[in-house]
């Protein structure tokens, strides 16, 4: 999902009159697929393309095979990129401005790892994100929250021989989305990753712990396993936090294998 498309692809829900649906309606959606799911004791890891609850999700994903390039016919033509092109300060998002942005000043950290816990180094990751007041810099995002000047919400960063990176940056508001009556998204920040070639591009979202959010989000929910669901939250990590300045989160991306953190269809 690229930037707030959640909220975006409201608007193309196959239901016209989607808005009209209850919290309640989908909360019974989501409970109805999870029995099911534990019923099958089948172990998933990834969000389900297909998910109702998720209106939009019923339309936008591919229906046939994806077209397999040639990975080495790609590169000729892709973007590149090289050490002196990421800036260190593009990893903090609370200096792209004149003035401070309004918000809580959060640290991210984690690493990138593969499946067999190996350190994934000089991985581009890429973030982007509302505001303190769940608001995006997008003009499809429309909904009455104040734009901060000083705030644009996009950031990237290097991992570095780790497999580690560091973001600096505001902690974001939930924001509302038209998917249903009343339908909020958890606080969250999306995250890109690519891999060895710009072929491999991987796109997610980091929660934060303990949103009331959770239990009513199609998104969320979409990841029908709870352990799964749960790689996508961050936990509060007092080592991280900086004395009188931010406080500290911890968020390790898995790349393969069984824990493989869950991940969103590519979207150019
Ligand atoms: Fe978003």
């Amino acid at each position: 999902m690229t930037e707030s498309q959640d909220s975006l692809q409201a608007s193309t829900a196959t239901d016209p009159d989607s808005a009209s649906t209850s919290q309640a309606e989908i909360d019974d959606e989501i409970a109805g697929i999870r029995d099911d799911y534990e019923r099958a004791g089948t172990d998933e890891t990834q969000p389900r393309l297909d998910y109702p609850p998720y209106r939009s999700s019923l339309l936008r994903h591919p229906t046939k095979d994806l077209h397999h390039a040639d990975p080495e016919t790609i590169e000729l033509v892709a973007p590149v990129f090289g050490h002196r092109d990421v800036a260190q300060l593009e990893s903090d998002l609370t200096i792209q401005h004149h003035g401070e942005p309004v918000g809580e000043r959060i640290v991210i950290t984690g690493k990138v790892l593969d499946g067999d816990g190996r350190p994934v180094r000089n991985q581009l990751v890429e973030i982007w994100q509302a505001n303190a007041a769940g608001r995006y810099i997008h003009k499809r995002d429309q909904h009455p929250a104040p734009i901060d000047p000083n705030f644009t919400g996009t950031g990237r960063a290097l991992t570095d021989d780790e497999g580690t990176y560091v973001f600096s940056t505001i902690k974001p508001g939930p924001y509302p989305w038209k998917n249903h009556h009343n339908a909020w998204r958890p606080a969250h920040i999306h995250f890109s990753l690519f891999g060895t070639e710009f072929t491999q591009r991987m796109i997610t979202q980091m929660y934060f712990p303990g949103d009331p959010l959770f239990a009513l989000d199609p998104i969320y929910q979409s990841i029908v396993d709870p352990k799964a669901r749960e790689r996508l939250v961050a936990t509060y990590d007092h080592d991280v936090t900086r004395h009188e300045w931010a406080t500290g989160y911890r968020w390790d991306i898995v790349l393969t294998g069984t824990h493989r953190t869950p991940l969103e269809e590519a979207h150019s």
